[in-house]
């Protein structure tokens, strides 16, 4: 810009010194954009276009030619193949030495092949899986962390779902149709799309963006863990964990779910709906329904005193009662009611007992605080009305005196 508007104030001060500068150098895909537009203006915006990654890096090609055969020429690549495709990403992705200055990882290449992805094309050459470009596209390739990227956290669920979501494709490998949608809807998708929530997990944050974890599955359930980690290690004691039978341990999926997580309530330990405690444990006399009753009474006698609490000072403020501390020890009694349901995942009631008490006494504690000052408060009504009551008569007392002194005085006037 600065450039140009210095060779044109040059150009009109001496147009004849400018007549004999050589041409400026042309890029090399000068010849290609001319016919290829539209993948030239893709390309604009794309971190390879900053970087000098060009079309006949990628694809070859003849940068001297306009004829479009000697343009392209015999070993063009148009990278339509998946695995042309893949190689070419792939190949100066993990390339060491040239991506040194970029302080980019270089292991997506070797990662993809370990997934279920990488593997399907290596073994079977299926051009139906995800390769590079179906997940941060060919021409305008961007940073993941630009809102416009394809694998940007939010627009996962869009470019998964693209081929997750439809029913034809997944059940030619036997696969259900229904993550993007349950997703979408759980506690996770909304707190993503909704709130931006910059710690809900994304569809690559369980899986993996290119390999290690699933794509291939198995271990996805352990993943739930790196966020929820009070969670795990209550759950660590439990004897669901522990469990070995048959089925293995119980899962947080088995009571969660892993796409559709809804916002679990006390209900489940008394329901019999999936993920409830009596979908599994279905002999009325098992010792686990009588510690999930226990569990849900347990809990719900602190949500109850709480809840209570709360509308009693409440109602004190509103008769303008100042409750800062009160209303500080009722939050303290919240936040240990959090901890006492997370706990509930060690499934052991005796475990709880110590911060349901602890919860118990700091309501106790904001309703005896709240008496005392209720009562200080009559008291200072009382003392109140019993002032004015004096005061009152003493008024009274005093017109009354100030009425006979005029009328003395009147009545004296008249003698004298
Ligand atoms: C004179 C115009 C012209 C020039 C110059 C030109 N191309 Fe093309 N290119 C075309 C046309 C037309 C097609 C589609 C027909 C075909 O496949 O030959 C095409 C197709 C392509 C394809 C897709 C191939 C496929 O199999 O679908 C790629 C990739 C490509 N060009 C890259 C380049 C590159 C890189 C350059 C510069 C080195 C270039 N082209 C120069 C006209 C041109
Ligand atoms: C980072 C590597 C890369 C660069 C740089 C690149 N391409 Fe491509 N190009 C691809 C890949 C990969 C495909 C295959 C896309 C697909 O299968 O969807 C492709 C496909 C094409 C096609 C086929 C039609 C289409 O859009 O899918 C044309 C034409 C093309 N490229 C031209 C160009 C031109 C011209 C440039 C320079 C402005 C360029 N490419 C730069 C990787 C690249
Ligand atoms: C010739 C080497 C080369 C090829 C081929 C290449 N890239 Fe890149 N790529 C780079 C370089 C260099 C950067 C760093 C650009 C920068 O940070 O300015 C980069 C950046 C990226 C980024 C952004 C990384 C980040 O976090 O900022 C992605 C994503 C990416 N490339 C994907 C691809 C895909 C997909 C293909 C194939 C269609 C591809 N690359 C082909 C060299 C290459
Ligand atoms: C299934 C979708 C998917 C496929 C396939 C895929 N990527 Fe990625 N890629 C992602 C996601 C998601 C990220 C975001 C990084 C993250 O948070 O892990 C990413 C990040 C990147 C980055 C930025 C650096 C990094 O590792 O964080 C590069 C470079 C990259 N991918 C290159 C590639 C290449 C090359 C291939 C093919 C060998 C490929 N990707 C295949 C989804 C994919
Ligand atoms: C909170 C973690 C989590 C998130 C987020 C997540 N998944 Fe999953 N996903 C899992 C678990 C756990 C499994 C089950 C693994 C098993 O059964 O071994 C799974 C299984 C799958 C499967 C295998 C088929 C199936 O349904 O069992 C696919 C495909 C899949 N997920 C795709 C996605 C896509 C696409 C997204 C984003 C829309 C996504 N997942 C988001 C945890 C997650
Ligand atoms: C271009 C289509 C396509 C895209 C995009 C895509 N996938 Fe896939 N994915 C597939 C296909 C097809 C399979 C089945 C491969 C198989 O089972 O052999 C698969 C398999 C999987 C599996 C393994 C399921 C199982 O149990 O076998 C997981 C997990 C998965 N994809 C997650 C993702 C995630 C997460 C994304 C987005 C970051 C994504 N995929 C993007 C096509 C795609
Ligand atoms: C990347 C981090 C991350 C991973 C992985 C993750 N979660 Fe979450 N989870 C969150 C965040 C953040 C929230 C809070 C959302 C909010 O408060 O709106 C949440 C919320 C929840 C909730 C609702 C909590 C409430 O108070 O209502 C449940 C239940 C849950 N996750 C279970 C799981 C399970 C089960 C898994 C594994 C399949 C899992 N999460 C994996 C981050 C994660
Ligand atoms: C997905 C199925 C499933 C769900 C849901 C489930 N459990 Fe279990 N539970 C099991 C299995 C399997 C065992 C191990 C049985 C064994 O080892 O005999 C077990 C064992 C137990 C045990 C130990 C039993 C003993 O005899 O020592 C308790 C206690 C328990 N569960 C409580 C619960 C509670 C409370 C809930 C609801 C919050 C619940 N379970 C939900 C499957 C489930
Ligand atoms: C036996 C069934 C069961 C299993 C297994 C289980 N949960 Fe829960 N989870 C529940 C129930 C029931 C609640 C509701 C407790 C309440 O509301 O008081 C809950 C609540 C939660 C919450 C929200 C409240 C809180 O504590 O923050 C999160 C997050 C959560 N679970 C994550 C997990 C994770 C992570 C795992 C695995 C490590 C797991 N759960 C295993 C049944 C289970």
């Amino acid at each position: 810009m600065l450039r140009n508007l210095v060779l044109l104030v040059a150009a009109a001060l001496a147009p004849r010194a400018l007549a004999f500068q050589a041409p400026t150098a042309q890029p090399r895909t000068a010849n290609c954009i001319t016919c290829h537009g539209a993948q030239e203006l893709q390309a604009r915006v794309s971190v390879h276009t900053r970087a000098n990654v060009d079309c006949i890096t990628c694809h070859g090609g003849n940068p001297g030619e306009i004829d479009v055969a000697r343009a392209h020429g015999a070993q063009m690549r148009s990278l339509k193949d998946p695995r042309q495709a893949v190689d070419t990403c792939g190949t100066c992705h993990s390339d060491v030495d040239r991506l040194r200055n970029f302080g980019l990882r270089t292991d997506q290449l070797s990662l993809y092949w370990t997934s279920q992805h990488g593997a399907q094309l290596a073994l079977k050459n299926d051009a139906n899986v995800a390769t590079c470009v179906s997940c941060h596209g060919s021409h305008g390739v961007l940073a993941p962390s630009d809102p416009l990227s394809p694998v940007h956290p939010q627009k996962q669920v869009e470019t998964c779902g693209r081929c997750h979501g439809d029913e034809k494709l997944m059940a030619q490998y036997g696969l259900p149709a229904t993550q993007p949608e349950a997703y979408r809807g759980s506690v996770h998708g909304q707190a993503l799309l909704d709130d931006a929530h910059p710690a809900a997990p994304s569809c690559t944050d369980c899986h993996g963006s290119h390999g290690a974890l699933p794509p291939r599955v198995g271990e996805v359930e352990q993943v739930c863990g790196q966020c929820h980690s009070v969670v795990q290690d209550y759950y660590d004691r439990s004897p669901h964990a522990k469990a070995t039978g048959a089925t293995g341990s119980v899962q947080c999926t088995a009571c969660h779910s892993n796409h559709g997580v809804q916002k679990p309530t006390i209900e489940r330990f008394t329901g019999d709906a999936e993920g409830h405690c009596g979908a599994c444990h279905t002999e009325p006399d098992d010792k686990a329904l009588a510690v999930g009753r226990t569990l849900h009474d347990d809990v719900q006698k602190l949500v109850s005193t709480i809840h209570d609490a709360e509308l009693a000072v409440d109602k004190a403020g509103e008769r303008g009662l100042f409750l800062g501390i009160e209303r500080g020890y009722l939050d303290d009694a919240r936040g240990l009611l959090v901890r006492a349901r997370t706990m509930t995942h060690t499934l052991d009631p005796a475990a709880l007992d110590e911060v349901l008490n602890r919860g118990q006494g700091m309501v106790n504690k904001t309703l005896e605080d709240l008496a005392t000052k209720n009562r200080i408060f009559r008291d200072r009504k009382i003392f109140t009305a019993i002032f004015f009551a004096v005061s009152l008569a003493f008024a009274i007392a005093l017109a009354m005196h100030a009425r006979e002194l005029a009328g003395r005085r009147k009545r004296l006037g008249r003698t004298q």
